[in-house]
Parts: structure tokens; sequence; C-alpha cells
């Protein structure tokens, strides 16, 4: 907590501030503005892409799509028929690397992009597979002519229709929350990417452990816990209750604090209005009330407010989420789907830099040197 791990350049938050750019671009104008795939570029590449980059780019990712047909059939359908979408999705990424032996090839420029394509491609196919072989409904291929997020939404939620074309403003809302979980600097998942990357194992070993990180309910899997505690509160007036037991110890308020932010997340805010937006179509989720209402009263108390306690971006992410249709199982995966930019981002950033292999000290606070006992002894 107190010694910088690394010098990168991709991602700046100031957490006191309220403040996160990447590559020096507010948040707030890439969100309304860009597309995550061209976030994806920027985050990789340093600058935004020009319009013949940024074609090529979508091209790329567009046609590496599909995953192997073996894959879907023996790997996917040998998981037990309730097993969570997450614990499949670490370890679909994870057996990539035995599709692509050449990915071990890590300091060739070449092969590196090929497999940083691969990645960005796939991940909305194993995600969607994942929850559709979890929710016992056949898979849905991939289809090109369809954008990013459009195609991620279709793979998910498609039924007999022969063509499904999800709604401008969920596929809109989708992309804006992709932009915002791309990347977040030295979170625990990149982190966790770092140090198994600079043991220079292939990027789907090491992203598969960044992956299996963000499987933790402290990180990736907040926004299904804020959902659960939301349930459990069930109305506004178990509110000032809820508060009472969370100051007395008694769990946490989950979708609040944040190692960093020491502020209001600015990313939960832009989430906020998203949902607005999201509701819209789908009709307000009936939880909102109930977060509005933690919120209100948790900003105003004075435990939360001296600990610098602010919603963070597992907040609202949530309600946003379940009010498309998604069950609270797939929540983490929908945060590792665009994470996965910012994991590369970090990876060709740490082998263009450092290539010492990660190995922490520790301050050793146990016995020193005495003698074996014999069991009989002890
Ligand atoms: N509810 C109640 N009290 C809290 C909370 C909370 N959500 N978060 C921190 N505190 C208290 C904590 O008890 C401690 O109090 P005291 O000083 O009296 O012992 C103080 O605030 C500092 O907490 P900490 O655990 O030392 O802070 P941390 O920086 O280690 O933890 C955190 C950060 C995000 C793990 C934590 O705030 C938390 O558990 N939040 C709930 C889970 C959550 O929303 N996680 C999503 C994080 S954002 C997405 C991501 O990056 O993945």
């Amino acid at each position: 907590m107190t010694t910088a791990a690394a010098e990168s350049a991709i991602t700046f938050v100031d957490g006191d501030n309220g403040i996160l750019e990447y590559r020096g671009y507010p948040i707030e104008q890439l969100t309304k503005r860009s597309t995550y795939l061209e976030v994806a570029y920027l985050l990789l590449h340093g600058e935004l892409p020009t319009t013949d980059q940024a074609d090529k780019w979508v091209q790329e990712i567009t046609y590496h799509t599909f995953i192997h047909e073996n894959m879907r059939k023996r790997f996917l359908e040998g998981f037990h028929y309730d097993a969570h979408p997450m614990g499949i999705l670490v370890s679909a990424i994870a057996a990539l690397s035995t599709y692509y032996p050449d990915a071990k090839n890590i300091f060739d420029p070449e092969v590196r992009h090929k497999q940083i394509i691969r990645l960005i491609a796939k991940m909305p196919t194993l995600a969607a597979a994942a929850h559709r072989y979890s929710v016992g409904m056949p898979f849905v291929y991939p289809d090109n002519s369809h954008d990013f997020p459009s195609n991620f939404l279709s793979m998910v939620l498609k039924t007999p229709e022969s063509r499904f074309e999800a709604n401008p403003a969920l596929v809109r809302a989708m992309d804006a929350l992709f932009i915002l979980h791309a990347d977040h600097e030295q979170n625990c998942s990149t982190a966790a990417l770092r140090v198994v990357a600079s043991s220079q194992v292939d990027p789907y070993s090491a992203c598969a452990a960044a992956c299996a990180a963000l499987y933790g309910p402290l990180h990736g899997g907040a926004n299904e816990a804020v959902i659960r505690m939301l349930t459990e509160i069930g109305t506004l007036e178990n509110v000032p209750g809820f508060i009472r037991s969370v100051k007395e110890g008694h769990g946490r308020l989950q979708g609040f604090g944040h190692r960093v932010y020491k502020n209001y997340d600015p990313r939960a805010k832009i989430i906020r209005d998203i949902a607005y937006e999201v509701f819209e179509v789908t009709g307000k989720n009936p939880l909102l009330d109930i977060a509005l209402g933690l919120e209100e009263v948790a900003l105003a108390d004075e435990y939360f407010v001296s600990r610098k306690l602010y919603p963070n971006v597992d907040f609202y992410s949530g309600l946003i989420y379940q009010a498309m249709g998604f069950p609270v199982e797939m929540f983490p995966v929908l945060f590792a789907v665009p994470r996965v930019a910012g994991w590369v981002a970090h990876w060709v950033e740490m082998l263009e830099h450092n290539t010492k292999i990660a190995r922490p000290r520790q301050l050793y606070v146990g016995h020193r040197r005495r003698d074996y006992v014999p069991m009989s002894s002890r």
C-alpha cells in the first residue's frame, strides 16, 4: 500500500478528487463520445486510432470472435449444469492457451498482437456461452454483421428469432459500461495479471489468473453482493436499520468504499445516469429506490463521511444489468469482458519496460532456528 508496484502510462486515477483518465482522456468524454473498441485501441496503443487504424482494428476483432468448436462442444459441456458462469469463464480463458500454443512466444510483437485480438474478440463469445450453458439455453454463434456490443447482447439474449436486434439505447448503455470497466490501473486483477505474466507465461494463463482475482466479492463480485444486499433490505423503511447494523460491524455496505477513491467514484456517477436511460426502456428496477435511499442516508452519516466511503462503480451497475435481464451470476462476467483490454494493455507495457519476475519481499515475523521435537515429546 505504500510502494508503487509499477510505472504506467495507461490510466490515471486521482482518488481524492474523483478523476479517472485513460491515456489522458477523461472517462466522462470517452463514455459519451467513444466506443469500447476504440477505447481498447487507445489503452493498448496510447493514442486514439485514425479512421484507417480503427477500421482495421474493428475488422480484426470482428473476425476473431469464434471459438473452437471443440471448446464449445466438449470443454464447456463438461461443466456441471449449474456451474457459475464466472468459474466457467476463468477456466475457458486458461483453456485458450492450449488451442494457441504459439501464444507463448511473448517477445514476438506479431504473435502478441494476434493473442490480444483473440482475447478481446473471444471474451464476449466465451462469456455468452458460459451464461447460455448455465441457464440451459443453446449456444448462439457470433454474428459478424453486428457491432461489438450488439453481437454480445445477441449471443446472450437471442431466442429463436432469426436475427436479434437489441434496443439501441441498451446497446449504447452496454458499450458505455464496457468503456467504464476497461481499465483501472493497478487494481487487484491487473496486479494479479502483472505478477503472473512476469513469469513470462502466455497471456491466456495470465488473463485467467486476473479473471480469477476478479471473481472475488471484494473486486468484481461486489455488484452481485449489492443486489443481494438491496433485495435483503427489501423496503425503504429498512434502510436506517441496515445502516445501523453495518455501523455495528455486521457486514459492509456493498458497493461503497474504495482503496483509491476517497471521493465519489466518477464511474458511479456516470453509471447512475446510464441507469435512468436504461430504465426508460426496461422500466425502473424496483431496487433503485432502496439504493438511492441507502446512498442518501450513508452520505449524511458521520461513520461513512469520516471514513470517506462513497458509492463505487458497483453500486449502480448491478441494477442496470438486472433490468437488462442478466442474472446476478453474470455480473462479474460482464466486468471481465471489457477488463481484458486493460489486462492486455498492462501486459504489453510490462513486457516492454520490465521483464523482471515479480518477487515481493516480506517482513519475517516468525521463529528463528529451533530443533525438531519428536511427536511423542510434544
Ligand atoms: N461498509 C462499511 N464500512 C466500510 C466499508 C463498507 N463498504 N468499506 C470500508 N469500511 C470501513 C472499514 O470497516 C474500516 O473501518 P475502521 O477504520 O473503523 O476499521 C474503514 O472503512 C477502512 O476500510 P478498509 O477495509 O481498510 O478499506 P480498504 O481500502 O482496505 O477496502 C474495499 C476497500 C473496496 C475492499 C472496501 O471499501 C469494501 O469492502 N467495500 C465493499 C465491497 C465493494 O464495494 N467492493 C468493490 C470495490 S470497487 C470495484 C473494484 O475495484 O473491483
